[in-house]
């Protein structure tokens, strides 16, 4: 079992506000991790400039860096043995996990989806596309999801969910605003777990 603080990494593409969650999560509760790797495809992102401002290393890895999608998938994992990361959140991360990754990391990977899975998950679902689609269903309620990254999209088992109202009237970006507030309460939850069957051994 380990007995020091579990190494994890955030993978994001975007604001970063549930990195930004996690990382007040494990400050002040305290969660027995810390952030060791903000890894992102984009250099430039709100996720990378509050990595930079606090301290954590700011990797910047995209497929469009190498020759060979081999050659990236060789650079994420050597970056994750580097860092010697031993979990990983991802949040807000717009690419697919590659293969390797999933298979290196499994039961220690977890995503966070703005809705209610199984529904609206999968390939082509991602941010405001995801509330445009629960919108257009005519749901009555939405939500976030925390699940394990399996090599499915969307699909590993379901961590931690929470529901939230559509109310009439909403857009896709009023609906996006209440699920969001809803991610940044669950997915910190979610972690603690996570790190708990870590540490009692329930995975690896
Ligand atoms: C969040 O709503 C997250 O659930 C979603 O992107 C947003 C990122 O916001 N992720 C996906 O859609 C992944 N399929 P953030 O950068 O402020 O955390």
């Amino acid at each position: 079992m380990p007995n020091h603080k579990i190494r994890l990494a955030v993978f994001c593409s975007g604001t970063g506000s549930n990195f930004k969650s996690l990382y007040k999560a494990i400050a002040d509760r305290p969660l027995d991790a810390e952030i060791v790797l903000c890894l992102s495809n984009r250099s430039q992102c709100g996720a990378m400039e509050f990595a930079r401002e606090n301290g954590i290393a700011a990797l910047h890895l995209s497929e469009k860096q190498f020759a060979t999608y081999a050659e990236f998938v060789e650079a994420m994992l050597a970056a994750l043995g580097r860092y010697r990361v031993e979990a990983i959140a991802l949040a807000g991360y717009m690419r697919k996990v590659p293969q390797a990754v999933v298979s290196a990391y499994r039961d220690r990977m977890l995503n966070i989806h703005p809705a209610l899975l199984p529904k609206f998950g999968g390939e082509g679902m991602y941010g405001i596309h995801v509330h445009t689609a629960v919108l257009a269903a005519g749901d009555t309620e939405s939500g976030a999801t925390v699940h394990l990254v399996s090599e499915e999209y969307d699909k590993g088992r379901i961590v931690l969910q929470e529901r939230v109202p559509v109310l009439a009237g909403d857009t896709p970006e009023t609906l996006a605003g209440r699920v969001l507030e809803c991610e940044h309460r669950i997915y910190p939850a979610a972690l603690e777990k996570l790190l708990l069957e870590i540490r009692t051994e329930k995975v690896r």
